[in-house]
C-alpha cells in the first residue's frame, strides 16, 4: 500500500527556550526533525509533509534538504489542527497516512511498522507505552477489550487518571481519506483551547472504527520539550550506539566516555579507548586503533592506523593502513598514505603526505595566507625534519630530507637534503666573561 507520513514541527517549542526551532536541535550530529525523517524511510514511507510554523523556513529548507514536502500551519492551534494543514498537500494521495510529533527523536522504523501493523487490525492504530515516570504524557485510557477508549491530556486530567502510565507516544496510522474527515472535526473545548490530535480517535469511533494500540518502549517514544530532555535523549541516543557498535565487533574500553554521531561507521575489530568523539562523517576501517581523548569529524582511518592520543582528524581527513597520528596532531583535508607517521605535535592542513614519509616533531604546513589554502605534497619516504614550516604551495620529492627547523619556501628535489635556518657560529668562552663581567657590575 502508498504510505506517506505528517510529521508535526510548527509548535513553538517554548520550553526550549531557544531562537533555534525545536525539531533543528541535534541529537547524535543530526536534527531530531532528521531521525524521524530516517525511522519512517526505513519503514517504507515515500511521502512525507513537514508541518512548520510561518517563521519556520530554516525547518523548511532542511525537510526539502531531506526530500520531503512541506506545508505551513499559519496559528498553532494544536496537534490535531497542525495535522489537518498538510490536508492540501497531500490532496492527491490515498493510503496510508501516519502522523508522527516531530520532536520524538529516537524512534526506530520498527516501531513505525509496529503501528502499521496495529492499523491493519482495526483501520486506526496509536503508539503507547508504558512510562516508569509519566510526567507531562496524554495519559491513555483502553476499552475492555483493549482498544483505546480515549486520551486525556495532562492538563485536563484529573487525579486518579494521572496515576495512569500507559500514555501516549506521538504516532498514530489511518487511511488518509479517513484521517483527514476526522481532523477535520475536531473542536477545541479542553484546558488549552487547543485542537487535540488525541481526539480523533473518538470521532473515528462514532464512525465505528476502533483504535488498536501499538507499544513500544520507553526510550523509543520519548518526546523533546525541554534542554533537560534534549541531553536525555543524546544519552538514551549515546547508549544505542555504543551498544550497537559493541554488537558489530568494536571494542570500546570505557563506553559511556565515547561519542558516536548518527553516522559514525567502525568496522569490527576497531578498538576505541576512552574519551573518544565521533563527529559526522567518520568511518574506522577493521583493526584500526584510535587512543584516548581523539576528535574526529569527516575523516577516513584505514585498517591498522593508529590516531591519538589527543589526535584531531578534520574533514577531508584520509588516513592510510597503518599510520600513525601520534598526540597533539591536528590532520585537516589531507591524505596521509601507508605507513606514514606524524606522531608529535604538527598542523598538516591540505597536504598529501606519501607513503612511509615521517613528519618530525612541530612539522607545519603554512596552508593559508588569509585568502587562499595552497597545497603541500611529500613524497614517499621523505623524512621531515623537527620544526620544518612548509609553506605551500610546496612539494618535497620521494626520500628527501628537511634540516630540523627549515622553513621551506621552495620545492625540494627527490633524495635531496634542504636546509633554510640561520647557520650557527660559536664565540669560545664568550658566556664565562659574560657572567664575570655582570657580577663585577654588581659590587
Ligand atoms: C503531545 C501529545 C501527548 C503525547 C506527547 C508525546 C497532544 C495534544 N498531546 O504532547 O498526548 O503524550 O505529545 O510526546 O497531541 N505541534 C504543531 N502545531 C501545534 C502544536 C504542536 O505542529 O500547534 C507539534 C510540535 O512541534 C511537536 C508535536 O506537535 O513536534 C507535539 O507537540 P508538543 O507541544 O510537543 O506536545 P506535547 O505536550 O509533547
Ligand atoms: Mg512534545
Amino acid at each position: 500500500m502508498n504510505k506517506a507520513a505528517i510529521i508535526l514541527a510548527a509548535g513553538a517549542g517554548t520550553r526550549m527556550k531557544s531562537a533555534l526551532p525545536k525539531v533543528l536541535h541535534k541529537i547524535a550530529g543530526l536534527p531530531m526533525l532528521g531521525h524521524v525523517v530516517a525511522a519512517l524511510r526505513g519503514a517504507g514511507v515515500e511521502r512525507i509533509v513537514v508541518v512548520t510554523a510561518p517563521s519556520g523556513q530554516p525547518v523548511r529548507d532542511y525537510a526539502h534538504q531531506l526530500g520531503c514536502q512541506s506545508a505551513v500551519q499559519e496559528q498553532q492551534l494544536g496537534t490535531g489542527h497542525a495535522a489537518a494543514s498538510a490536508a492540501a498537500a497531500l490532496a492527491d494521495f490515498s493510503g496510508l497516512l501516519l502522523v508522527v510529533n516531530g520532536d520524538m527523536p529516537l524512534v526506530s522504523a520498527a516501531v513505525i511498522e509496529d503501528v502499521i501493523a496495529a492499523q491493519s487490525r482495526t483501520g486506526l492504530a496509536l503508539l503507547a507505552c508504558n512510562f516508569a515516570d509519566p510526567a507531562h504524557y496524554g495519559r491513555v485510557l483502553r476499552t475492555p477489550d483493549g482498544y483505546l477508549d480515549r486520551i486525556v491530556e495532562y492538563k485536563d486530567a484529573n487525579a486518579e487518571e494521572r496515576r495512569i502510565t500507559l500514555c501516549n507516544g506521538g504516532c498514530y496510522a489511518a487511511d488518509a481519506r479517513s484521517f483527514f474527515r476526522w481532523a477535520g472535526a475536531l473542536r477545541n473545548d479542553n484546558a488549552q483551547k487547543e485542537y487535540y490530535l488525541t481526539d480523533v480517535p473518538g470521532l473515528a469511533k462514532t464512525e465505528g472504527t476502533q483504535c488498536s494500540l501499538a507499544f513500544a518502549d520507553e526510550v523509543a517514544v520519548m518526546g523533546v520539550n525541554s534542554r533537560a530532555e534534549l541531553a536525555d535523549a543524546e544519552n538514551k541516543m549515546q547508549t544505542r550506539l555504543r551498544n550497537a557498535a559493541m554488537t558489530a565487533g568494536v571494542t570500546l574500553t570505557a563506553p559511556e566516555t565515547v561519542f558516536f554521531s548518527h553516522d559514525t561507521k567502525l568496522e569490527n575489530d576497531v578498538e576505541v579507548e576512552p574519551f573518544v568523539v565521533f563527529a559526522p562523517g567518520v568511518t574506522v576501517r577493521a583493526g584500526a586503533r584510535i587512543r584516548s581523548h581523539c576528535h574526529l569529524e569527516g575523516a577516513e582511518v584505514a585498517g591498522g592506523a593508529i590516531i591519538g592520543p589527543f589526535a584531531r582528524l578534520r574533514p577531508g581527513t584520509s588516513i592510510g593502513e597503518g599510520a600513525h597520528i601520534g598526540n597533539f596532531v591536528e590532520v585537516k583535508n589531507s591524505r596521509i598514505d601507508k605507513g606514514a607517521k606524524a606522531n608529535h605535535l604538527t598542523y598538516l592542513g591540505d597536504a598529501n603526505i606519501g607513503a612511509g614519509a615521517n613528519i618530525g616533531a612541530g612539522t607545519i604546513t603554512c596552508n593559508y595566507d588569509g585568502f587562499t589554502k595552497a597545497r603541500t605534497e611529500i613524497g614517499a619516504g621523505a623524512f621531515i625534519g623537527s620544526d620544518t614550516a612548509l609553506v605551500a604551495p610546496v612539494k618535497v620529492g620521494p626520500g628527501a630530507i628537511t634540516a630540523a627547523g627549515s622553513v621551506i619556501t621552495a620545492d625540494v628535489s627527490p633524495d635531496a637534503l634542504a636546509i633554510a635556518r640561520g647557520t650557527q657560529s660559536e664565540k669560545r668562552g664568550w658566556a664565562a666573561a659574560f657572567r664575570a663581567r655582570k657580577k663585577s657590575e654588581r659590587k
